[in-house]
């Protein structure tokens, strides 16, 4: 697969975007990005110190009901990474990676489509290494907030790079999932509610139980409650 690696880009993401016509799979690292994307419209903060990383693939025959493989393999593959460096990693549904409570990584995911067929998905993972995330107010932690000595982020990147291209399993998936059983704050377009954390199924759809009835979660944004000390 042919890799670039570049110094500055608007969007590893965008920069993809640039090559779709040669239908060939590509992918890209940025030192920095000057217009980072996040999920639901917002920005990404990509200071140099991170490692900004984004693939195209194409599908021959993959349904559109197996989407969520690919946003699952994402945040397995940055689990991985992080826990290369020692760093215990767990995902937050459906697919920010967090390490001691906080944002560790952010993963992007855009796909286009062929009929009911997925045709390509450009994935995009912002991993905070040495970059500062103070600015986040708390929210982010980076690498070397964690470690005594942080790697340097060509390290990361490689080891990145390597766990993408290796396959994972949605039992691999779910083995960093650890809010199963737990209360949640859950943001439904305008509604806000509390509800227990039930599954992840296999199409990534979250089982909740709110006011002892189940409900199955595709497009909504969950936090974690904080554990009452007894
Ligand atoms: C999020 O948490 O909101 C998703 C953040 C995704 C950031 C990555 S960095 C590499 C790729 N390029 C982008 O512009 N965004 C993704």
């Amino acid at each position: 697969m042919r890799i670039d690696r570049l110094e500055s880009v608007d969007s590893t993401n965008l920069y993809l975007k640039r090559f779709l016509e040669k239908r060939e799979d590509i992918a890209v690292f940025s030192d920095i990005q000057t217009n980072g994307m996040g999920t639901k419209g917002r920005s990404f903060l990509s200071d140099l110190g991170g490692v900004y990383f984004s693939v195209l693939t194409f599908y021959h025959e993959l349904p559109t009901s197996e989407a969520f493989r690919i946003m699952a393999h994402a945040a397995v593959a940055v689990c991985r990474t992080a826990e290369h460096f020692g760093i215990e990693a767990e995902i937050k549904w459906p697919n920010d990676v967090r390490a001691a409570g906080k944002k560790l990584a952010g993963i992007l995911i855009e796909n286009g489509f062929r009929g009911d067929l997925i045709d390509h998905s450009i994935v995009g993972i912002g991993l905070n290494v040495r970059n500062d995330v103070s600015p986040l107010n708390g929210i982010a932690v980076s690498m070397k907030n964690l470690l005594s000595v942080p790697p340097r982020v060509v390290e990361v990147r490689n080891s990145l790079l390597e766990n993408y291209l290796r396959p994972s399993t949605f039992e691999e998936y779910l083995s960093h999932v650890h809010f199963l059983g737990k209360q949640l704050q859950v943001t439904e377009g305008e509604e806000h509610y509390f509800a227990v954390a039930r599954q992840v199924l296999p199409d990534g759809r979250l089982e909740v139980e709110r006011d002892g009835m189940s409900r199955l979660l595709s497009d909504a944004e969950i936090a974690l409650c904080p554990e009452v000390k007894r």
